[in-house]
């Protein structure tokens, strides 16, 4: 099948779907699957509420960002990104350069039923998860907007019509892909 884009980035807030589109996107593209979240836990060896828990959030950005470093050199992915990969300013551009983004949304109520109690989430480990995450929305917002070539609502939607949906687009805009639903 010919290659509609050099990569397919998934980028979004925490609970919008990401890793499940993303292998359901990699199966239907024949393209490989990644997870940057999976390559820190590999790269760290150990889980990220650990690496939070010892190294702080910058602990965990740094190695995020070169992970995302080391993705530049290949193409043919699906990457899932982590939903706060576009916080560090240099990464947007790092991120348009390896492939089409496609930023999943969702609306707040949506992420707190999904993640709200979340405990693999450090970030959401505070007084008021529901706060933390419409401040972390409202701050993300414009970074997510400015990574993105491409805009999909998750709503309401199962993960197999988000797939298609987003192939569809991609379809749409290199005109040459045939995915299988
Ligand atoms: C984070 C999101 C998480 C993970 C880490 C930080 C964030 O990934 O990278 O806990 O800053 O929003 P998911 O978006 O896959 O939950």
């Amino acid at each position: 099948m010919p290659s509609p884009v050099k990569n397919v980035v998934l980028i979004g807030f925490m609970g919008t779907g990401k890793s499940t589109v993303g292998k359901l996107l990699a199966k239907s593209f024949g393209y490989h699957f990644v997870d940057t979240d999976d390559l820190i836990v590999r790269r760290a060896g150990k889980p990220i509420p650990q690496i939070f828990e010892e190294s702080g959030e910058g602990g965990f950005r740094e190695i995020e960002r070169a992970v995302l470093d080391e993705l530049a050199s290949e193409g043919s992915r699906i990457i899932s990104t982590g939903g706060g990969i576009v916080t560090a300013e240099d990464n947007i551009e790092r991120l348009r350069e390896l492939g089409t983004v496609v930023w999943l949304t969702a609306e707040e109520e949506s992420i707190w039923q999904r993640v709200g109690r979340s405990r693999g989430r450090p970030l959401l480990q505070t007084d008021d998860p529901r706060e933390t995450i419409h401040r972390l929305l409202e701050e993300r917002k414009p970074l997510y907007e400015k990574a993105a070539h491409i805009t999909v609502g998750t709503d309401n939607l199962s993960a197999a019509d988000i797939a298609f949906g987003i192939a569809e687009c991609l379809r749409a805009e290199a005109g040459n892909v045939s995915p299988e639903r």
